[in-house]
């Protein structure tokens, strides 16, 4: 799904990009999201599982793959398609670091009146190193 940014939300002073609503989301079915702000884009995928929901990158650590999406969930971790290096969900690490200590990217989120928030500083600062904050 393509989402347009068309403002921000600040909570407690910190600003979020307000996105989907929880409801899109199904268990442990990985949703892509596109979120473009200021014509900059960024993919990411969102995961809900064990009622918990997490906004990770879509692009694998492994070999920088857009892949994550069509992953698949096990034991709170994701699997990537590509060659099945495994995240977790909760820290973002390989669970086979003989593999790879290579982390998934993960970013802040909060959920307000059934929207999913994602930080916007975690989303842009790095990789386009813009500061929103
Ligand atoms: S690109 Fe994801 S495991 Fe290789």
């Amino acid at each position: 799904m393509r989402f347009f940014v068309e403002h921000t939300l600040t909570i407690d002073g910190t600003e979020f990009v307000p996105t989907v609503n929880v409801n899109v989301l199904k268990e442990n079915v990985p949703f892509l999201l596109e979120i473009e702000i200021n014509h900059t884009s960024k993919r990411i995928t969102l995961v809900k599982t064990n009622g918990i929901i997490y906004a990770i990158s879509n692009t694998c650590p492994h070999q920088h793959r857009e892949s994550l999406h069509n992953g698949y969930i096990e034991n709170n971790c994701i699997v990537c398609p590509e060659h099945g290096w495994t995240f977790d969900l909760e820290t973002g690490e390989n669970v086979d670091s003989s593999i790879g200590k290579q982390k998934l990217k993960k970013y802040d989120l909060v959920i307000q009146n059934q929207i999913i928030c994602i930080k916007l500083n975690s989303l842009f600062k790095e990789k386009w190193g813009f500061d929103f904050e």
